[in-house]
């Protein structure tokens, strides 16, 4: 076998040409969606005066195994893709382990994440059906920053509510969003009803991914013209993010490196689901195995202690119902710095394939991820975003398990984005004042004791 380069780039020939739908291959299908007023499983057109027409059909389609990648969005994966994915030798010699460990990096865009990946699909879509512009939510607010990159590029009008939190602690991103023309707008607001109400019920809150979607979702579905765009958990996302696991897959290919173990974090399960669709459709398949894990924050732990039951997707619950593991949707996750990680639920592919036991989960305490973080940025170069920089700590305490073993796996994992607005973040770790924020079994019983009784 050739030697292995530090980075497999492919060519732009061998940008994927259709998103793959691992539901295809599931047996057992995530639960459907229902209307949280009936009860009853949802149709794509129900979905309509809140998302796009085609995101509808993509959201409800569990048949196809391959959905084509309309040519104007592979034209503009061109711009940033195909993503290296990267033999991490740096850190394999700092460790000191016989384990090869890859990363596959999804930072090297200007809004610094995956999330680009989606953005670009949903605003073409939404451009296609001629609409005005979308609404969003935004945690970390790389996803708001890819969103209104995307909307730029099709001359969409773009309304972020974004987490106060992080809007507080990353003015820079919010700047970034403002350059491309959205609007930014601290959630919960004062702006829109569900906000309003939240803020009369949590006076002081730092907000959440719950509560900016609902105020995103009336704010989309009270003016003439727009639709509601999210970034992660629905099915939808996961498919567009399914190039992340083509191309690694392929670049794996290429020198015949079999993974072992798969890893990524795991906030709405979008970069995850999308890293491990190929590998898990293969499982799924009797093809191959794997060991996935998904990684998630001791302050905000859906997989590792919440419960696999229907729950709203939103705080100000005027989403559509989904079955998935979850905190309950008025979980308020303590503040902690992996913004895009602090959701109550899961993604219902994702949910499903850990049910099933596809996949496992764990759960990372964020000075540890901290600690993972800068060590990687020393021997690596990069400076991952918090987010992305759990996946790193459990690649890297898997990669340890190795040396004691003396196993030489194959470990990959996401490398989701790049952490230059996350330098507060940095600051407390490096200042020694970051805290471990760890929710008590009470808070979260207390949460799921108010998820709709279902089924
Ligand atoms: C860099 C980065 N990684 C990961 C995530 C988590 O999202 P998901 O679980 O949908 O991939 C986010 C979300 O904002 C993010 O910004």
């Amino acid at each position: 076998m050739s030697e292995i380069p530090y980075k497999i780039y492919l060519s732009e020939n061998e940008i994927p040409t259709a998103w793959y739908n691992v539901r295809a291959d599931m047996k057992n299908k995530p639960a459907p969606l229902l209307n949280p007023g009936t009860g009853e499983p949802l149709k794509a057109e129900d979905l309509y005066p809140i998302f796009c027409e085609e995101l509808s059909k993509q959201e409800m389609n569990n048949d196809d195994q391959w959905i084509d990648i309309p040519g104007e969005i592979v034209d503009f994966y061109k711009m940033y893709r195909p993503s290296p994915l990267v033999r991490a030798y740096c850190l394999e010699k700092e460790l000191d382990t016989p384990a090869h460990i890859y990363y596959k990096f999804e930072g090297n865009n200007t809004s610094g994440s995956h999330k680009l990946n989606s953005a670009i699909a949903q605003a073409y879509y939404a451009k296609k059906q001629g609409l005005k512009g979308v609404t969003t939510e935004t945690g970390a607010g790389q996803w708001g920053t890819a969103l209104s990159m995307a909307t730029a590029y099709f001359g969409l009008d773009c309304q972020v509510y974004m987490v106060k939190v992080s809007y507080e602690q990353k003015p820079f991103r919010r700047e970034v969003m403002r350059t491309y023309g959205a609007t930014v707008t601290p959630s919960p607001s004062m702006s829109t009803n569900v906000g309003r109400k939240i803020n009369e019920e949590f006076p002081g809150t730092d907000g959440s991914l719950g509560c900016a979607i609902s105020e995103a979702v009336e704010a989309a579905t009270s003016q003439e013209g727009y639709r509601y765009v999210l970034g992660s958990v629905l099915g939808q996302v996961l498919l567009h993010q399914s190039v992340i696991g083509l191309e690694a897959k392929a670049a794996l290919d290429k020198y015949g490196i079999k993974a072992d173990t798969i890893i990524g974090c795991a906030g709405g399960g979008s970069n995850l689901g999308g890293l491990i669709s190929p590998f898990v459709g293969q499982m799924l398949r009797g093809e191959a195995d794997y060991d996935i894990i998904a990684v998630e924050p001791a302050s905000c732990p859906s997989l590792t202690r919440g419960s696999y039951v229907y729950d709203f997707c939103d705080t100000g619950r005027v989403c559509p119902l989904a079955k998935m593991y979850t905190l309950g949707s008025n979980f308020m996750p303590a503040p902690n710095h992996a913004g895009g990680l602090r959701y109550h639920g899961m993604s219902s592919i994702v949910s499903q394939l850990y049910d099933d036991k596809l996949i496992r989960a764990t759960s990372v305490k964020q000075t540890d991820v901290f600690a993972a973080a800068e060590k990687f940025a020393r021997v690596e170069g990069i400076l991952p975003a918090p987010e992305s920089s759990h996946a790193i700590k459990v690649a890297i305490d898997e990669a340890l398990k190795c040396k004691e073993t003396g196993e030489a796996k194959n470990i990959v994992f996401g490398l989701t984005g790049t952490g230059y607005f996350d330098l507060v973040a940095y600051q407390k770790y490096n200042d020694g004042v970051m805290d471990d924020y760890i929710p008590t079994d009470e808070d979260i019983a207390k949460s799921l004791s108010q998820c709709p009784k279902i089924g």
